[in-house]
């Protein structure tokens, strides 16, 4: 399977600040072996599309709603990025649920409406540190693969990026042991429900000095990367392993 290494912006860089990075990227990005995607925020999608116009390399947004429009502030269209040459939509990263209280059902929502649109969605699921620490790791990820995937479509692409909640911005990466646990976990559910042919993405304070480490590991099929994406240097270290 072909490894995708995914840069996740969140509420950072200008489109200024993202044409200037993809001008250094691209020199960079030979050396990459997979399909790289990024994720700039919103205000950025339109000089990230023109950045790439042309390239291999693919973009898309953190978030959208599961309409294409309408009376929704505030809110993004998948459609809008569909039009803008995007190809993927993140959905229900860890910091939509928790600080933004995006449920389930509305990730669930999301899933079906960005396949419907022929983009691919990539489902973020990922347990608390509370959550692993009373051994309720698969359980946890077991609820969120069912209810997230309830509305997919087992014929369409869909990726999974598998993010421990502990790990994420906190520079503590989960150790090759656990994700290899966890990521064989994650692809036993995803078969038990049909989808087994999904990727299965690790993400959570990846760094190009433990990028080589994680990538070995079973069922690890690349990283979504956030902090360790923002500077085109050591993103393009982490998409060379
Ligand atoms: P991090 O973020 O690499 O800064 O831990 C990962 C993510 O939130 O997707």
């Amino acid at each position: 399977m072909k490894k995708i290494f995914a840069a996740n912006w969140k509420l950072f860089k200008s489109p200024k600040e993202t044409r200037e990075f993809f001008a250094q990227f691209k020199e960079l990005a030979g050396k990459t072996t997979g399909e790289v995607v990024f994720f700039p925020s919103a205000i950025s999608l339109e000089a990230a599309s023109e950045s790439l116009k042309g390239s291999t390399i693919k973009f898309g947004a953190q978030n959208a709603y599961f309409q294409a429009q309408g009376a929704f502030t505030g809110e993004n269209s998948a459609q809008v990025v569909k039009d803008l040459g995007g190809s993927y939509i993140l959905i229900g990263h860890s910091e939509r649920r928790s600080i933004f209280g995006e449920g389930d059902a509305w990730v669930a929502d999301k899933v079906a409406f960005v396949q419907g649109l022929g983009l691919t969605p990539m489902l973020c699921i990922g347990e608390t540190l509370q959550e692993r620490e009373s051994a309720k790791t698969f359980r946890v990820l077991e609820t969120q693969l069912n209810l997230g995937l309830a509305k997919a479509d087992k014929t369409k692409p869909v990726v999974v990026a598998y993010e421990p909640v502990w790990a994420i911005g906190t520079g503590k990466v989960a150790t090759p042991e656990q994700v290899a646990e966890t990521h064989t976990d994650v692809y036993s559910i995803l078969k038990a429900l049909g989808f087994e042919s999904a990727p299965i993405l690790y993400g959570g304070s990846v760094k190009p000095d433990n990028a080589a480490g994680l990538i070995k590991q079973p069922h690890v099929n690349g990283f979504l990367v956030g902090g360790a994406s923002l500077e085109a240097k050591s993103f393009s270290e982490i998409a060379s392993v």
